[in-house]
């Protein structure tokens, strides 16, 4: 009888435990809403942007020509629910237009930043990682931008 008693709690203990620990170990949800980049790391961007990107997509990150815009209702639809990751090697692969993959990733990361930034979602305290891999865990999420 005692014994009984004595596995049912090592076993409700353990159950405990275990939830809590996966509770932990799950990545919270987190969306271009949560505030993923510095105002620091949007201001590099914004330097980069202006050397590498801005005479194809425009100033205002409006597109032009062939180029799409960078921001705003066609981006979000293009990009909504994607992980950040498929974003940051679609701009490390593709661009600039005129010199594919001649960025580094720090200076992706800091594109996407700025990009962001404009889009109207705020920044945070831990700078983005200029890792396709990390960045697979965050989402572009469209609501969150305010309009
Ligand atoms: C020489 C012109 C040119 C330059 C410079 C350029 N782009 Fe582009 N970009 C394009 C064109 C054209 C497209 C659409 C066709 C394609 O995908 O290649 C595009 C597409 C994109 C897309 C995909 C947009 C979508 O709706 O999915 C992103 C993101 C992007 N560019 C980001 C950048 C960034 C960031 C820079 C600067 C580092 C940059 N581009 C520099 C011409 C350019």
């Amino acid at each position: 009888m005692r014994f009984t008693v004595a596995v049912i709690v090592a076993a409700a203990t353990w159950a405990a435990f275990d939830s809590n620990v996966r509770a932990s170990r799950e990545p919270a949800a987190q969306t271009t809403g949560s505030g993923i980049y510095t105002e620091a790391q949007a201001t590099r961007g914004d330097t980069i942007y202006a050397k590498k990107c801005e005479g194809c997509h425009a100033k205002d990150l409006g597109g032009a020509d062939q180029a799409p815009s960078l921001t705003g209702k066609d981006f979000d639809a293009e990009w909504n629910d994607m992980p950040l990751g498929d974003l940051f090697e679609r701009i490390h692969i593709t661009m600039p237009g005129d010199a594919p993959g001649s960025l580094k990733p720090a200076e992706v990361a800091d594109v996407i930043a700025f990009m962001l930034s404009k889009g109207g979602f705020p920044a945070g305290q831990t700078e983005l990682r200029n890792d396709a891999a990390a960045l697979k865990q965050l989402k572009y999420a469209a609501q969150g931008v305010v309009k």
